[in-house]
């Protein structure tokens, strides 16, 4: 396969196992709600991903990214450019004094692959990664995507059409992209694509039967109702379809109202009543004749009167269980959505993307408990998309956010995230604001003073089996085993975690190999060999990752 080169390439390709693990340090204040494992990361997200890897590695469902398109623009809220002054500096670090010179398409090639090279590492079997980009860097982004995640997972590039643009003199550009990725396309064939397709059938076989049995419209609702109440576990995210009529199983909460100033305005007039439905605050999204046809072809659905807002009717029979290659959605939604919850901050925000796209990729690739990660986090869109979906649907999605820029993560993507779960009102969700603290460990003999003991035993289980530890297996000292290798930790406090005879005891329930981390050991090696255990000294005898 043809790889893509560019000037300090040789320098970033094995950066992400060259960087020190850090710490996460919970900030409470910043904090909101019950801690169901969703988490906002402020810094960047290079540091992040490698933080998360212990805790995480191949446990991500769906990875969204919106990374700096890269459109030489300067003067954008946050840097659209690689030209933060973080990012600089990385560069310089990382690239060498080369760095100062690379061009823009190096600097964007560099800041992104050792970043993808960790989502990656991330992502589960049967994960999908999004990514979005435009004209810029479009291209770059496929060669590099080929390389990392192999052009045989490679899944399609969605054009999302999101502009009109007038200008006559040019091609006009009226849209941008998403790349899309599985880690392993067998894996993702079988697990997710013949579950969809299923629970679509499932939909539309009882819509049909029970349509043929019941001979009104209430009888036929009220059937419907009570076999959805007994076989709505096995539908997923398809129970959303809460309607029947003549035409089938619909859902009726897509919009048609348009939340920007732009929508169309007319008056709607309601079947019963002939007054004017309530008019949306800012007008239609529908030209009238598209929705006279749309009425007259009964997929808007009324209210008992006016006073309910008219909604469209998406039938079951119409949901392609495909993502379609081309999405038509306009890209202001994004700034409206935004400035629906925190209107005071949209003007220091550019370019949103609407919680509604996000939610369309979501809903193909994730269910109940899926880890949804977005490390371009920006003003947290993804995070919005998770906390409605989860809302629509029942289930316990969590996200995943990373934002390098304080002022965006902290006034922004926070307050954002805070007010829309306060908005939808529900109790048992929140999210935790998570600082980067300092490296967790060096060779000289430092360990991070704030590092809790399931850093550590994450970072050491990692480090030696592969896999991610399941926290809520650790029996401290025992953190975790893999086939007949036991892995202690004795982690309490500074300079007094000494393996002795005493401590030794505390191990003596498991079977098997042990190998055993602490400060320093009292048993001499031969002993230790009869007892079939391995000491190794923190933190010069951690392994690298
Ligand atoms: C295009 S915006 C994302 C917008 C987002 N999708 C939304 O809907 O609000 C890109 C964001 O990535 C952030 N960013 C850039 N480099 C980063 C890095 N190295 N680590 C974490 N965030 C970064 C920028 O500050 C910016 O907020």
């Amino acid at each position: 396969m043809p790889v893509l080169n560019w000037i300090g390439k040789d320098k970033v390709v094995n950066h992400d196992k060259e960087l020190p693990f850090r710490v996460l340090k919970p900030i409470e204040e910043l904090s909101v709600g019950h801690n169901n494992k969703n988490f906002l990361i402020e810094g960047d997200n290079l540091e992040a991903l490698k933080a998360l890897m212990p805790f995480y590695y191949n446990q991500i469902k769906c990875i969204y990214i919106d990374p700096p398109y890269n459109t030489g623009k300067e003067g954008w809220k946050y840097n659209d450019n690689v030209n933060s002054p973080i990012i600089k500096k990385w560069l310089k670090e990382t690239v060498g004094p080369e760095g100062e010179d690379l061009c823009r398409h190096d600097k964007w090639l560099c800041m992104m692959y050792p970043r993808l090279t960790l989502l990656k590492d991330l992502l589960s079997e049967d994960g999908i990664i999004f990514i979005s980009l435009d004209n810029n860097e479009v291209h770059n982004g496929r060669s590099i995507l080929d390389e990392i995640f192999g052009g045989r997972n490679f899944l399609g590039t969605i054009i999302w059409r999101n502009v009109t643009d007038n200008n006559p003199t040019n091609i006009a550009i009226e849209h941008e992209y998403i790349h899309c990725y599985s880690k392993n396309k067998d894996s993702l064939d079988s697990v997710w694509k013949s579950k969809l397709s299923d629970a679509k059938n499932i939909l539309i076989e009882i819509g049909n039967k029970l349509i043929k049995e019941c001979s009104n419209q209430e009888e036929l609702q009220e059937a419907y109702t009570e076999w959805f109440r007994e076989n709505k576990q096995y539908l997923g995210q398809l129970d959303r379809y809460k309607y029947i009529d003549s035409g089938g199983v619909y859902t009726g909460s897509q919009s048609v109202h348009n939340p920007g100033k732009e929508g169309y305005r007319y008056d709607v007039i309601h079947p019963i009543t002939k007054k004017p439905s309530k008019q949306p605050l800012m007008g239609y999204r529908f030209p009238k004749s598209t929705m006279d046809k749309l009425i007259s072809d009964g997929k808007i659905l009324f209210g008992k009167d006016e006073d309910k807002i008219v909604e469209l009717k998406l039938y079951a029979k119409e949901y392609v269980d495909k993502l379609p290659s081309v999405i038509t959605m306009d890209g202001r939604l994004g700034v409206y959505d935004l400035r629906a919850v925190i209107s005071e901050e949209v003007k220091s925000f550019n370019n949103p993307k609407p919680v509604e796209l996000i939610k369309l990729l979501l809903s193909y690739c994730t269910k109940d408990e899926d880890i949804i990660l977005d490390s371009f986090a920006g003003s947290g869109t993804t995070g919005q998309a998770v906390l409605e979906l989860n809302k629509e649907d029942g289930f316990n999605r969590k996200f995943i956010l990373v934002e390098l820029e304080e002022h965006i993560a902290k006034n922004i993507t926070a307050k954002r995230l805070k007010r829309v779960i306060e908005k939808n009102n529900v109790t048992n969700t929140g999210f935790e604001y998570l600082d980067l603290n300092g490296v967790l460990y060096d060779y000289s003999g430092y360990v991070n003073p704030d590092a809790q003991y399931e850093d550590m035993a994450a970072y050491i289980y990692f480090t030696e089996t592969k896999d991610y530890l399941d926290l809520s297996k650790i029996k401290n000292p025992y953190i975790g085993a893999q086939g007949s290798t036991n892995y202690f930790l004795f982690f309490k406090e500074k300079d007094k975690n000494i393996l002795d005879e005493k401590s030794l005891r505390e191990t003596a329930s498991y079977k098997g190999s042990k190998v055993i981390y602490a400060d320093k050991c009292l048993i001499d090696e031969e002993d230790l060999a009869k007892q079939g255990v391995i000491f190794k000294q923190i933190p010069y005898e951690l392994k690298k990752y």
